[in-house]
């Protein structure tokens, strides 16, 4: 019996999905503990490819159960979405295959439009937000008026909730950000009708869970966006309405911290950020233009182009503070090839001319450090078809071994390609 998190250790992006399905071999559960479908996973199977924001990505295995936690915010209408696309493709979800928390808040509709009306009246100062009402809904939860899963199911509840909090919202909306008011009664009917379609589905999630260890079996947490999106940790107010950090899957899925076993960072070997933000390494010329290229930066959920640049290691290194990182997986390595020379940040320095290898809460401070660069050498061999590390050519080789020496944790995952085949593991951590 084991419990591994996985955990994205820069700006999400990171190539979590894949990781997650590799390792749902494992594991008996699959569980989503923060975010909602602002999270894009993308996996490749065979020739097919798969996108899902909400559901885990652990779905498409025969005899798991994925695990939707109550730090997850849920918007039905995309959920159901999710579930009608793999029936149609003949893999049905029925709802001894997911399991959806009572506890977890939905995102309602007024969520989205104050999610789009605050980020159009903040201009260019626009977070760059997914417009999804992932802020909102976490806000109403704090604020202790938010739709929790199991409201859809009292029909009482969730009449009285809606009806006070649209009059509210629709203040906001109309007076404030001069749009338009959504209706009431229309809003409680679609989301009756959600609760009435989800309702097997819906349960005590951290009851079960412990129920799966009870039986000695392995379960696999998959964090979505990174830790550097973190509403604590990371570069607020540029960052996510949840917490992404490992320790959040026991207030996201009500497991103690102490059940936890490993912890697994994913570390893209370049970084990538979408939306506004500082990001110290990124590349606005040619190099970040051929990698947004040859990595498809692309995102997966707004099809927004990707920022990219060089691997920054100040940011996995706290990374691997923060969420008690104890081994990484280096995706998507076979970007990589063809460039003569890598770059790889090692520290900052600032304005007055030290060298740092913190990050400066204050954003103006951060803005003003110039990342410090070691140069390596790059390679130019295909190293798609590596299945060790000896497949893989000499600078490959030590440019892993730097990033596990600067980050201070061991390599655990070596990511060459998109397919399930195309991994090295040097260790399993639920071994
Ligand atoms: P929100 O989560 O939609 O509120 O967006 C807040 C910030 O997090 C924006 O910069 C988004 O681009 C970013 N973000 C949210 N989810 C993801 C993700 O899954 N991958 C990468 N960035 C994300
Ligand atoms: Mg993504």
């Amino acid at each position: 019996m084991a419990c591994v998190v996985i955990v994205g250790s820069q700006w999400g992006d990171e190539g979590k999905g894949k990781v997650v399905d590799l390792l749902t071999e494992d594991a008996r559960g699959i569980v989503r503990f923060q975010g909602g479908n602002n999270a894009g996973h993308t996996l490749v199977v065979g020739e097919e490819k798969f996108i899902f924001h909400l559901i885990p990505s652990g779905i498409l295995h025969q005899g798991k159960a994925c695990y939707i936690g109550n730090g997850v915010v849920i918007d039905p209408q995309v959920l159901l979405q999710e579930m009608e696309k793999l029936d149609q493709r003949g893999m049905p979800v029925g709802s001894e295959k997911l399991r959806i928390s009572d506890r977890a808040h939905v995102i309602m509709p007024y969520h989205q439009a104050l999610d789009l009306a605050r980020e159009k009246a903040k201009g260019k100062d626009a977070i760059g937000t997914t417009g999804r009402g992932i802020g909102p809904c976490y806000e109403d939860k704090a604020a202790r008026v938010g739709v929790r899963m199991i409201d859809l199911l009292e029909p009482e509840v969730l009449k009285a909730k809606v009806e006070a909090n649209t009059k509210e919202k629709n203040f906001w909306l109309t007076q404030y950000y001069k749009g338009e008011p959504l209706d009431a009664g229309h809003i409680y009917r679609e989301y009756l009708e959600y609760g009435n379609i989800l309702r097997d589905y819906v349960g005590d999630v951290p009851a079960e869970l412990h129920e799966v260890l009870a039986d000695g079996e392995n379960i696999l947490f998959e964090g979505a966006q990174g830790i550097h999106l973190d509403i604590d940790h990371g570069t607020y107010p540029y960052v996510t309405s949840s917490n992404p950090v490992s320790g959040s899957v026991s207030s996201g899925a009500g497991v103690g911290i102490t059940r936890i076993d490993e912890v697994l960072g994913i570390v893209k070997a370049y970084t990538t950020r979408v939306g506004g933000g500082p990001f110290p390494t990124e590349l606005e010329d040619d190099t970040g233009a051929w990698l947004r290229d040859k990595g498809q930066e692309f995102g997966s959920t707004t099809g927004r182009p990707r920022r990219c640049g060089w691997l920054d290691t100040v940011v996995v290194r706290r990374s691997v503070m923060l969420a008690g990182i104890t081994g990484l997986c280096v995706t998507k390595l076979d970007v990589l090839t063809g460039l003569k020379k890598l770059k790889i940040c090692t520290g900052y320095r600032t304005p007055e001319g030290d060298l740092i290898d913190t990050i400066p809460a204050s954003l103006e401070r951060l803005g003003a450090c110039q990342p410090v660069y070691e140069e390596m050498a790059g390679w130019q061999e295909d190293i798609t078809g590596a299945r060790s590390l000896s497949d893989l050519p000499e600078a490959c080789r030590v440019y892993l071994d730097h990033i596990a020496e600067l980050c201070g944790c061991r390599l655990s995952i070596v990511s060459i390609g998109p397919g399930r085949e195309q991994t090295i593991v040097l260790h399993n951590p639920f071994a």
